[in-house]
């Protein structure tokens, strides 16, 4: 699949086929992802695929938070943990960058998976910032920085093509 076929064709999905992603599958998408631009190569990005135990774990934690949030974890059957390796402040403009440009990784597994075609979904786990008992389940560091779970698996259905905004709204020709 071409790049731009790919970037056009992703979309975020909620529903999946019942498919583990195999180590083999996912390690494709992490080789790709730390080929993200990077200063300073500080190879920020960890990814940290989620097992049954774990996910039971956080689902126990997620419904004791808000009743039917677990509901939310079940539905993909590869869920991975996203995260930057940050500084805690000691270089703020070295965060700043390393927090974005793993972002840019986390978007290259979206479009990995999209060019295998997998489905995906990235999504903010507000439980991976601010519960302590989350963050030791997941075996976080004090200065890494949860950027959301990446939902993987086989697509089920067609998804929607949400609008974007107008071209001239977003962009400025500078004389
Ligand atoms: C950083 C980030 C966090 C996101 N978190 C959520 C989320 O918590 N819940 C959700 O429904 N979608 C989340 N999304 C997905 C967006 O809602 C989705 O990309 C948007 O609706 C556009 O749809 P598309 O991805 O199909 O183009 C997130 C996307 C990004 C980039």
């Amino acid at each position: 699949m071409d790049v731009e076929k790919a970037i056009r064709e992703r979309r975020t999905h909620k529903a999946y086929g019942p498919r583990e992603l195999d180590r083999a599958e996912l390690e494709a998408l992490f080789e790709l992802a730390r080929w993200a631009p990077n200063h300073h190569l500080t190879n920020p990005w960890r990814f940290r695929v989620l097992g049954p135990e774990t996910r039971r774990a956080l689902m126990e934690l997620a419904e004791a938070d808000k009743p039917g949030a677990a509901a939310k974890l079940a539905r993909a059957p590869t869920l991975v943990c996203v995260s930057a390796l940050l500084s805690g402040g000691e270089d703020p403009s070295q965060d700043r960058e390393d927090l974005l440009a793993t972002a840019v990784a986390a978007y290259i597994v979206l479009l990995s998976a999209q060019a295998r075609g997998l489905a995906s979904y990235w999504r903010t786990v507000g439980l991976l910032d601010d519960s302590a008992a989350a963050r030791e389940l997941l075996g976080l560091a004090e200065h890494e920085s949860v950027l959301g779970l990446l939902y993987l698996g086989d697509p089920v259905q067609e998804q929607r093509v949400p609008e974007r905004a107008a071209l001239e709204e977003l962009i400025g020709f500078l004389p």
